[in-house]
């Protein structure tokens, strides 16, 4: 089988990373993920290749970017407006903060260094959200409940933690900010230090001596309530069973409001049958772990299909299991060399024009399809 770019796209999780202080990705997720906080210095330099305050600022104007601006004025205290943001403080006003999320889906630098962090399955990552800060500015102390890799971009932040506990929210705020805040470790970040953090963890970062911009790599961490919720809706939309419900041995009864125990027994028989079907778990899984955020759409790609190597568009999600590919909400069922190609192009986020060309008529004519959403693209790897 022709090379489907793997190799070049992702580095052996044994090397080890300047990003990570020197250690391998596979000793940072056995010693430090979701276990302890830990500071990085001079982990990555990536001010010229992520956007500009100017192209944040820009950013947080459009409807289709998801925004925040903060401030904690010595008056009147913290307040958050909602993107767009049309217009900020001057620079030189102390205490505020912008903060634009999602910058991966429409910054290509952006994109780029979110893929520095896929030793973490892509089903883990969420976003890259980048702030500016005026001097002093901040979010106030709170507590987030993912993973999250904090990376000075430029300017300096003073970084404050405390170990999970039960914060207390001061009341009536307009934000999450934790009451009792005491930190038990304090750092300055300088241009290209990084921090991670558990989930969970206070942390209260305030810019210091302005022009701070921070980039927060940013994961998901599904929540048990939420996702039972979101799959058993999406297997039920799939989900056909015609067994009617039969009481030929119901009693004439007093009590007419009871529930009887009978249908109560064909309920949870009827919804263990749905969760029995083999594969609709991880069906609805997949296609609820790729579908777009609310405000992604795409456009059909400018590039020629029958043409290039094949890319996938940075807002495009692909993921896949044993038996499936899922990609921006939808599942295929692929097999043989087939899934080998789609497997390889999610890993890669991309598959060489050989690789394409090796594939079944079907699958090519599916793919010419994503092409035709704008889901790939084409274009010359060399
Ligand atoms: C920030 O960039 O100001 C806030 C990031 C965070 O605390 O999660
Ligand atoms: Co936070």
């Amino acid at each position: 089988m022709s090379s489907p770019l793997n190799a070049a796209v992702l580095p052996s999780t044994d090397s080890p990373l300047d990003m990570l202080g020197g250690m391998s990705a596979a000793a940072f997720m056995q010693t430090v993920w979701q276990r302890q906080p830990m500071v990085f210095r001079q982990a990555l330099h990536v001010a010229d290749r992520l956007p500009s305050r100017r192209d944040l600022f820009a950013l947080a104007k459009r409807e289709d970017v998801e925004s925040r601006l903060v401030r904690d004025d010595a008056r009147k205290g913290w307040s958050l407006q909602r993107g767009p943001i049309e217009r900020t403080p001057t620079l030189a006003t102390p205490k505020w903060t912008l903060l634009v999320q999602g910058v991966d889906l429409h910054h290509d630098g952006a994109h780029a260094l979110m893929q520095r962090f896929r030793f973490v399955p892509d089903a883990r990552l969420d976003d890259i959200m980048i702030s500016w800060a005026s001097e002093g500015g901040g979010v106030g102390p709170h507590t987030d409940r993912y993973d999250v890799f904090l990376l000075q971009v430029h300017g300096t932040r003073r970084w404050s933690i405390a170990p999970p506990s039960d914060y207390p929210m001061v009341p009536g705020l307009p934000l999450r900010i934790i009451d009792g805040f005491k930190p038990t470790q304090t750092f300055e970040l300088g241009p290209g230090d990084m921090l991670y953090l558990p989930p969970m963890w206070a942390h209260d970062g305030v810019a210091v001596g302005g022009d701070c911009m921070t980039c927060s790599v940013g994961f998901t961490v599904p929540q048990a309530d939420d996702l039972a919720r979101e799959l058993v809706l999406r297997m039920g939309e799939h989900w056909d069973d015609d067994a009617l419900y039969a009481d030929a041995d119901q009693a004439a009864t007093r009590t007419p409001a009871r529930v009887p125990a009978e249908l109560q027994a064909f309920a949870r028989q009827s919804v263990a049958r749905m969760m029995r079907e083999p594969g609709a778990l991880a069906c609805a899984m997949g296609e609820w772990l790729t579908e777009p955020k609310a405000s992604v759409w795409f456009e059909p790609s400018p590039s020629d299909w029958a043409q290039g190597d094949v890319v996938l568009d940075r807002k495009t999600k692909m993921l896949y299991d044993a038996q499936h590919v899922f990609i921006n909400g939808e599942a295929f069922q692929a097999r043989g060399r087939d899934a080998r190609c789609l497997q390889a192009m999610a890993n890669a986020r991309g598959l060489s024009r050989a690789a394409l060309l090796s594939m079944s008529n079907d699958a090519r004519a599916v793919l010419a399809q994503w092409h035709e959403l704008g889901w790939i693209h084409t274009t010359f790897l060399g």
